[in-house]
């Protein structure tokens, strides 16, 4: 595994050297465009079947020298977002620090983004929970941006990331959401602010069993909740107010016959109904197990939630029963206080 150290270092060689991290870049590219990456992409990379970059790699200086590829091995996984590459952890890395290894969240982002045409208005872009930098790095003409995560080793990939695609203008700073908004922010003296952030936010019955970057808690609210806490304090500090605009990408319990959601509830709370939409993605499917999303949206939680003990890269076969008992527990209370579903979708705020 590459440690945070060895990322380190390879940011610190690429900084300085434009040529050198558009070689990288090219190379990065040729791997993801190969039709046998494309084929490992899809194939159980969990059971630790790390890529074999072709020979004409293998040798690479740089590659070997910062343990990039290791025994003919890729030791990162490559994803690929409106034309950028993006480094960033493989589901072999341990789930305590592995840097969130998909980008299909972001892409949704990025497409409710575009659909309400967010990016024509906003100058500024803020992301609490960045990863590797997948949508944050992703959006084009933008002045400005600001990318935080509580993750160290996040933090250094989406560095590494903004130097690799030449993306301008980015500011990357740890930093726990539960401390509140960053006080970099604070003294932001800026219009048309955009929000855009996916928190963890899979539900979890017990501390550890999930990683990091999908932990949200026992009804998935908990980073959700801190996240718009957040975004409420900092428009409250802020004198332009009405140029904010926060698009958070989540799950949250609810009751559907109702149409009652609890992170609606609280966002509605917080910022009064007028300022608050919600939209349920229903053409997406939800709850990824082994790396496949395969649950309606909503999803009924007596019916799906303990299929997640069956996620191998979370859940050890050891753990596996137990694991699924916490489960069906956790979809029986939540039943009794009246969450009868799961709902994913994209939370609006409009100040
Ligand atoms: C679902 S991942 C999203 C990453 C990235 N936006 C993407 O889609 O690739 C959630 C991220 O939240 C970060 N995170 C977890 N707890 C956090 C906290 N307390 N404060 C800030 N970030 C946190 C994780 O490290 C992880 O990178």
């Amino acid at each position: 595994m590459l440690t945070a150290d060895e990322l380190s270092l390879i940011s610190r060689q690429l900084k300085p050297n434009p040529t050198l991290a558009s070689e990288l870049l090219e190379i990065f590219q040729d791997i993801f465009n190969n039709p046998q990456y494309q084929q490992w992409l899809k194939s159980e990379q969990f059971l630790g079947q790390l890529f074999e970059v072709d020979e004409k790699y293998r040798d690479h200086e740089f590659f070997n020298k910062n343990g990039l590829v290791k025994d003919g091995k890729l030791q990162v996984k490559i994803n690929s977002l409106q034309d950028r590459i993006f480094l960033t952890d493989g589901l072999w890395i341990p789930k305590q620090y592995r840097v969130f290894p998909f980008s299909d969240e972001s892409v949704n982002l990025l497409r409710h983004m575009e659909e309400k045409r967010l990016d024509e208005i906003a100058t500024t872009l803020i992301d609490f929970s960045c990863g590797c930098g997948h949508h944050g790095l992703s959006v084009s003409e933008i002045q400005q941006r600001y990318s935080f995560d509580v993750s160290h080793r996040a933090v250094i990939y989406t560095l590494i990331n903004s130097i690799l695609n030449e993306i301008p203008n980015v500011f990357i700073k740890q930093n726990d959401i539960r401390g509140g908004i960053p006080k970099e922010l604070s003294k932001l003296v800026t219009r048309n602010i955009l929000f855009l952030t996916n928190m963890p936010f899979a539900i979890a019955p017990l501390p550890n069993v999930l990683p990091l970057a999908a932990d949200g808690g026992i009804t998935g609210a908990t980073w959700s909740f801190k996240a718009l806490e957040a975004i409420h304090k900092f428009a409250m500090n802020n004198l332009d107010k009405d140029s904010i605009h926060a698009s958070m990408l989540c799950y949250t319990v609810g009751n559907k016959q109702q149409d009652k959601w609890e992170v609606i509830d609280k966002a509605e709370q917080l910022f009064g109904k007028s300022k608050v939409s919600w939209k349920l993605l229903e053409d997406q499917t939800m709850w990824r197990i082994n790396g496949k999303k395969e649950q309606p949206n909503p999803m009924n939680l007596a019916e799906g939630l303990a299929k997640k003990a069956d996620c191998k890269f979370y859940v050890s076969d050891e753990d596996r029963e137990r694991v699924r008992t916490e489960y069906h527990n956790l979809a029986k209370s939540l039943n009794n206080s009246d969450w009868e579903y799961l709902g994913y979708g994209i939370i609006d705020i409009r100040l």
